[in-house]
């Protein structure tokens, strides 16, 4: 939690209405917009019109990248001068940073700094593992290091606020953005979310190297119908405060300074003018005081979803539902000035808008200090040797050991991984070569050769190795014979998963499935290494291949990684924060599921597909080790409540976990419990807690966990919160199939 001086408060308060008294009402809606660079010159079309005929493979990215290269970039200095822009989104270079903001604080009447945004969302320059993978680390102090890392880089090129982090539960993995959160559980979400905030803005925002964080997207985007990008979302009140609110909640409770609505509607509401959300539940039940600003022309989308009339309806909806700015539409730029004059919104709500707007530049610091880190040379302020070696961290700390069999006739005690140094490698599949691909979604400031590819790797590190692109049958003709092992390099190109990139099917391409086949019929054991953005569907995999390195995206440092866990340098340690389904037609599957009253089983009538498994391939929690573990003494007992005053319950539980193998390793421990008998029916596990441990071999560690009665309760019927006295069944262990179990009455 950001710890709020008092007095600091007051003098920003006072400097704010100070600022507000003496500003036009035209200079007030400048502080309102936000605006991204217009490109001119570089297109004989609009950029839409571009970036469609990229997506529709008429231009290569290639084309466009030196389209956008060659643009001259207008970045409308003469509003900046006349107070008619209070943010930028897009706009990179410290230079050019450095430029637009000397004309805010110089030329413009009331010299209000400019407040530059980014999409910081998993390193600037630094790229480390996209947020799905990283949550796989199960550990808070890595996701705040790397989030102070890229605050550093982010704001060392003049950027002063991140549209980090997405909170956003994501149980379906069709949806293309199930790799910019943590996964289908909300206390992921609200542990990850809560250790970003911390690393963007420490405990003292206004330091130069902090940037604002921004929780988004508010709220539920996560729940689209079918998986389908910015979709209706549709959930009970009950649900809504239960499985998608918390995350955002304790982010914003642990300080974060902005908050960004999410594009789809809720119930039919959209998020963009929801008054309920953005007014009574995230300022008057949560307390937040900071600012909001709508997701990318989401104002003027307002007209499309079929909630406002025309753009000025849509700029006076968002703005008396408390939306502050407006990312890009220029909805209330164009459109407020008549608004306000004909009363359709009031003085005071712009007010408090621009109030907002401004307490946030305070609170960053930038009146005292616009150019922050104008001192340093950007470029020495990137990839330094310590960030790399928190990146690699990362990567090792993200890649989940699916499986690891023994291989034919070796001997059935020695799974195929790791590998010796001595083997000859054959590495096959062209994302082993492409470092273009490593960043992974949403990393907009990468840079392809920044990052190390396997094939990279392999070089270095000298390792033994032959590289087959396709792995034809020409090729392996010609170099099966000299290779003991294959590692089958496949998945998913960064393109794949991240915003409007949906799928409806989840199978690797059959182009690659067919070179894990050519290779299973030369004999020898198979890899595979797996890079993508979401769960995929791995059934061939699972039931071919010895073993599989789920290695998702994983920036920079993504070939070092690999070889990393393949040579057994680092022992695996993550787990799996999103289940994967058996195939798209499953979806969406995740743990912490109700029984539904015909559990699906065998029989007929009972809630399943008779054409596939319900259970997922890889399930919540899933990952492998180098060594093993075995767990004990579980004991769960009843403690007195945390909410002072009250008498109802929490649960201390606790256990022992031994490293029982010959490797040192790190194993995450995690606690789930039960409800088995509500008024509304309560998930079949939901995750209570997890704590990684580090373990020698033959040590044992005594682990323990605090359930509260928040995390106890529910919403009834009548939309009380309630802890239902009776049984609470405890499950605490490696995996969700290897819990041991306790139950205790509360
Ligand atoms: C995305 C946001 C992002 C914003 C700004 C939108 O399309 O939904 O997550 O922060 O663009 O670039």
């Amino acid at each position: 939690m950001l710890e709020v001086n008092p007095e600091k408060r007051t003098q920003i308060e006072e400097k704010v209405q100070d600022l507000l008294s003496r500003m036009t009402l035209e200079e007030k809606i400048g502080q309102t917009r936000q605006c991204g660079p217009s490109l001119v010159g570089a297109f004989g079309m609009s950029f839409e019109e571009a970036l469609n005929m990229m997506m529709d493979g008429k231009l290569s990215k290639a084309e466009f990248d030196k389209m956008i290269e060659s643009a001259e970039m207008d970045l409308k200095e003469d509003d900046i001068r006349a107070g008619r822009i209070g943010s930028f989104n897009g706009v990179t270079g410290a230079e050019r940073i450095h430029h637009i903001q000397q004309i805010a604080v110089e030329e413009s009447r009331l010299g209000i700094p400019l407040l530059i945004g980014c999409d910081v969302i998993h390193g600037h320059r630094t790229i480390t593992p996209i947020p799905l993978a990283e949550s796989g680390a199960f550990e808070p102090s890595l996701w705040e290091r790397t989030a102070r890392m890229s605050a550093k880089e982010a704001a060392a090129d003049g950027i002063k606020w991140t549209f980090a982090p997405m909170v956003d539960v994501s149980k379906d993995a069709r949806w293309g953005r199930i790799s910019e959160g943590a996964g289908e559980d909300v206390l992921m979400n609200s542990c990850y979310g809560e250790a970003k905030v911390r690393g963007y803005q420490t405990q003292d925002p206004s330091a130069p190297d902090a940037i604002a964080a921004c929780v988004k997207h508010f709220a539920a985007y996560g729940g689209a119908e079918g998986g389908r990008d910015y979709n209706r979302v549709e959930l009970s009140e009950q649900r809504l405060r239960e499985d998608y609110l918390p995350s955002y909640e304790v982010a914003v409770k642990a300080g974060a300074l902005t908050v960004m609505p999410a594009f789809n509607t809720i119930s039919g509401v959209p998020c963009s003018c929801n008054s309920y959300l953005l007014t009574a539940i995230l300022r008057g039940e949560w307390g937040f005081e900071g600012m909001t600003i709508s997701d990318a022309n989401a104002i003027a989308e307002l007209v499309a979803h079929g909630a406002a009339a025309d753009r000025k309806d849509a700029a006076r909806l968002a703005m008396n539902a408390g939306m502050d700015m407006d990312m890009t539409s220029e909805c209330y730029i164009e459109e407020m000035k008549e608004l306000i004059e004909s009363g359709a919104v009031s003085m005071a709500a712009l007010d408090r808008a621009v109030s907002d707007v401004l307490r946030v530049k305070f609170e960053l610091g930038l009146f005292e200090n616009p150019y922050y880190m104008d001192e340093q040379d950007p470029e020495t302020a990137f990839l330094k040797p310590e960030y790399r070696t928190i990146a690699r961290e990362a990567a090792d700390k993200s890649i989940v050991l699916l499986k690891n069999d023994p291989f034919g006739d070796r001997d059935a005690a020695a799974p195929v991984l790791p590998l010796s140094r001595d083997l000859h490698l054959c590495i096959c599949g062209k994302l082993a070569a492409q470092r273009d691909e490593m960043p992974g979604t949403w990393a907009v400031n990468a840079k392809g050769n920044d990052c190390v590819s396997i094939v990279d790797a392999c070089e270095s590190q000298k390792v033994n190795y032959t590289f087959l692109e396709t792995a034809s049958a020409d090729e392996l003709s010609a170099h099966a014979a000299e290779c003991d092992v294959f590692v089958a390099v496949i998945g998913e190109p960064r393109e794949w998963s991240g915003e409007a990139s949906s799928r409806s099917d989840l199978k690797i391409s059959a182009d690659q499935l067919d070179m894990v086949r050519r290779l299973l019929d030369t004999g020898k054991p198979v890899v595979a290494v797996l890079f993508n953005g979401r769960p995929i569907e791995l059934t061939f995999l699972k039931e071919n291949v010895p073993a599989i390195v789920e290695a998702w995206h994983l920036g920079v440092e993504a070939g070092n990684a690999v070889l990393d866990i393949l040579f057994g340098d680092v022992n695996p340690s993550a787990k799996l924060t999103a289940s994967f389904p058996y195939n798209a037609g499953t979806c969406p599957c995740y743990y912490d599921h109700p029984n539904t009253g015909r559990p699906g089983g065998r029989a007929k009538f009972t809630s399943k597909y008779f054409d596939a498994p319900l259970e997922p391939v890889y399930t919540f929690g899933h990952g492998l080790s180098y060594t093993t573990y075995e767990y004990s003494d579980l004991t769960a007992e009843v403690c007195p409540g945390n909410v002072p005053g009250d008498a109802a319950p929490g649960i201390d539980v606790q256990i022992t976990v031994k490293n029982t193998g010959s490797r040192a390793g790190d194993e995450v421990v995690l606690c789930f419990f039960r409800d088995p008998v509500a008024e509304r029916v309560r998930p079949v596990r939901k995750l209570a807690g997890f704590e990684k441990v580090s373990l020698e071999p033959g040590q044992s560690k005594t682990v323990r966990f605090h359930i509260t009665r928040r995390q106890l309760g529910y919403f009834n019927s009548r939309m009380n919160f309630v802890v239902d006295p009776g049984e609470i069944d405890i499950y605490a262990g490696g995996s969700l199939e290897s819990c041991l179990e306790a139950s205790v009455r509360i």
